[in-house]
This record gives structure tokens, C-alpha cells and sequence, in this order.
């Protein structure tokens, strides 16, 4: 599969970081100087990061050579590596693990969740952001115009998900003090005339690995049906922007 773009990723930047902000605003004071942000990408967070932890020791881990090409140059990192959150262990436990809109690409989160909260130093504090968004017009209808048109080419199955509040509450409720909620941001997307904004945002995160089972002309039909599909589900305003309401789950857990 094709490799993340930093650029397009980064075109969003305010509307991506707020939530990233969001949470970090809402961790408590940390017990060590360790910390470890998972799925770092290209790096937006590492800055705030280090404003709210000057002291801290921050360490990023992300599977793409791209972005992460991008989060040294931030200059907000003491280390970064590349490779598969899944699969981390780290060297010594960290005082805050930091997971900004990353988490949903793995898989198996009745098992992730609990693991990752386990690799926390005592008094820890694990933080996550996630986008809950699957069923919104936005994301549900990238894979049901693939299915239709080129039924079989991608599964659905592999489709990054997350588990509702009330599952993630009761699984992370036991393992010390949480507190989850859901916030849907009302962003506003500047006009553009090449795309439907809605697609501009959408196709470098969600809509890669769905994209990536069509050819160039596939691509081209499917990513104007979406447009049109678009133009209905997100209106354009009198100044030709979109409201485009977006979902997303938070949760903050510090172990005894
Ligand atoms: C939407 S970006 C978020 C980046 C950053 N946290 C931010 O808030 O800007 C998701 C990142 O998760 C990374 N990622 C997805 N699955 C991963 C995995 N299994 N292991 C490590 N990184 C992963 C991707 O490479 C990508 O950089």
C-alpha cells in the first residue's frame, strides 16, 4: 500500500489538531518524565507536547517513513522510531502514553486497549483520541460505492473501527480512573473547486486503503460519484464552504 502524505495530511491541520489538543488539555500531572506518543504521524502534536511537558522525554513511534521524515523536523521529539504499535514494548514504562487519531488503525481493541494501558508505569496515564465516524456519510459511503461498482475488491473487514463508548468504558473502567466522552466538532471546510471538501479531508486518511484496491480510472469513477454524493450529504453554504460534523471519542485512563 501506498505510504501516508504528509502534505495532504497536513492541509487540515488546525481542524486535525484541535482534538489532539483537546485531550492533552484534559491529561492530569504526570508521575515521570517518560513519555511515548503513539502513531506520532508527521509530528503536528510533538510541539504541543513539549509546551505542555518542557521537561518530559518524548519518544514518537509510527509505522510511516514519511511522516515520521517530517516529525524530526519538528525538533519536538527526543526519538522516534519506526515501527508497528501493535507490536511496541517499551524499554521503561512511561508516565504518559499519548495516542492522537492512530489507535483505529489497529485491530483487536479489546486486547490493544487493556495491553497498552499495561505498559504504563504506576499512577500512569494512558490518552486517546480516536475519530467514531464510520457510519457518517463521510467515510460509510467511500465503501459502498466500491462495493457496488467493484463488488469484492475491498473488504470491508479491514476497515479501521473502534469499539462504541459503552464497550471501551466497561473494558478500561476496571483498570483504574477513566473518563470518556465524545465530542462531534462542527467544522467548517473552506470552498474548492476541484473536489468536494468533504473528499479533500477524507481521502488521505480513511479513503487510502480503499482507494488503493482501484486502479487510476477506478479511482476516477468512484471519486466522482463520491463527490456527487457529497454535494448531497454536505451542502455548500452561501459561501461555498461545508459544514462537516465529525465524531470522535476520547478517553483518558491513570492506573493506581
Ligand atoms: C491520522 S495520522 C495521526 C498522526 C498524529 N497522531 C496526529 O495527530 O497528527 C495516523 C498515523 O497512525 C500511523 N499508524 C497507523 N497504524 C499504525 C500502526 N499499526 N503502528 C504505528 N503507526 C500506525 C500512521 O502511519 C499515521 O501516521
Amino acid at each position: 500500500m501506498s505510504d501516508w502524505n504528509s502534505d495532504a495530511y497536513s492541509k487540515f491541520s488546525a481542524l486535525r489538531l484541535r482534538p489532539a489538543v483537546d485531550l492533552l488539555m484534559k491529561v492530569p500531572p504526570l508521575v515521570g518524565d517518560e513519555i511515548t506518543d503513539l502513531g506520532c504521524g508527521n509530528g503536528a502534536v510533538g510541539p504541543v507536547l513539549r509546551t505542555r511537558f518542557p521537561k518530559a522525554r518524548i519518544a514518537g513511534l509510527d509505522s510511516s517513513p514519511a511522516m515520521l521524515e517530517d516529525a524530526w523536523k519538528t525538533g519536538a521529539y527526543d526519538a522516534l522510531t519506526e515501527g508497528d504499535i501493535a507490536k511496541w514494548r517499551p524499554e521503561t514504562p512511561p508516565a504518559l502514553i499519548y495516542s492522537n487519531a492512530a489507535l483505529h488503525w489497529l485491530p483487536n481493541h479489546a486486547t490493544l486497549l487493556p495491553e497498552l494501558a499495561g505498559h504504563l508505569a504506576p499512577g500512569g496515564t494512558l490518552a486517546v483520541q480516536m475519530p467514531h465516524q464510520n457510519s457518517a456519510p463521510s467515510h460509510r459511503l467511500w465503501i459502498d460505492l466500491v462495493d457496488q461498482h467493484f463488488p469484492g475488491r475491498y473488504d470491508p473487514d479491514q476497515t479501521p473501527g473502534i469499539l462504541d463508548a459503552r464497550t471501551t468504558y466497561d473494558l478500561l473502567d476496571p483498570l483504574g480512573h477513566l473518563t470518556l466522552w465524545e465530542t462531534e466538532y462542527m467544522q467548517r471546510l473552506d470552498p474548492a473547486t476541484d473536489a468536494h471538501p468533504v473528499r479533500l479531508f477524507t481521502s488521505s486518511t480513511f479513503a487510502r486503503p480503499v482507494l488503493n484496491t482501484l486502479d487510476a480510472d477506478e479511482q476516477g469513477l468512484i471519486t466522482r460519484l463520491y463527490d456527487e454524493a457529497m454535494e448531497l450529504a454536505y451542502p455548500r453554504r452561501a459561501d461555498d464552504s461545508v459544514l462537516f460534523p465529525f465524531r470522535r471519542l476520547f478517553f483518558i485512563l491513570t492506573r493506581p
